[in-house]
């Protein structure tokens, strides 16, 4: 099995989404930990229902994002992973993080990369008032959004979405692509025996 550390900075639908397509044995994984940097996010209490462990790092008390990343390392490899999923992840990560799971780290986005990248990609489809939107995963580079891309998913954008209903029928797609691409990057590139 995969084994799996996750990061999250909010709701959590994805990082649950992951949880259910490894019980539903549509992916070969084990998530190790979760790593969230808001104390009141709720996936910290998704964590807990679906007994995964859960471990809270808050950016506000490290000197620089790269203490961060290394006490994420440090959990980590403490707990084994291996591939790391950035579930809603919204701190930048640095060199170090990178260079500690190389060509490991994937994220899931909320636009048809490399369209919209950033932050607000959903608002920035509906300003752009493109008619077809998605998700993209991608293995995560120092370039923020701009890794190689392992699966999209495109939704229509319907006149009269807000960002809410946009972003509802986007993140349905999140949660198919993000646990097939974990699958797909790590039959790729299967660890060293
Ligand atoms: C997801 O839609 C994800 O694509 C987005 O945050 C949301 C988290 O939802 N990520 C980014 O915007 C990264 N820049 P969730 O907490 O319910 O999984």
């Amino acid at each position: 099995a995969i084994a799996l550390g996750v990061l999250a900075s909010g709701n959590g639908s994805n990082f649950e989404a992951l949880a259910q397509a490894i019980t539903a044995d549509q992916l070969q994984a084990e998530i190790r930990l979760l790593i969230y940097n808001n104390p009141d996010a709720y996936v910290r209490q998704r964590a807990e229902r679906l007994g995964i462990p859960a471990l809270l790092l808050d950016h506000r008390q490290f000197a620089s994002r790269e203490d961060l990343d290394q006490a994420i390392i440090t959990a980590f490899r403490n707990r084994g992973v291996e591939w790391i999923a950035m579930a809603g992840w919204m701190r930048l990560v640095t060199e170090t993080l990178i260079q500690a799971f190389p060509e490991r780290i994937i994220n899931i986005h909320p636009s048809l990369l490399p369209s919209f990248k950033g932050i607000r990609a959903v608002e920035q489809a509906i300003a752009a008032k493109v008619r077809i939107s998605g998700c993209t995963a991608h293995l995560v580079t120092l370039d923020v959004d701009s890794g190689p891309i392992l699966v999209q998913a495109a939704v229509p954008v319907l006149p009269d979405d807000t960002v809410d209903s946009l972003q509802q029928r986007i993140q349905v797609e999140e949660h198919k692509i993000l646990p097939l691409a974990i699958a797909l990057a790590a039959a790729r590139s299967p660890l060293p025996v």
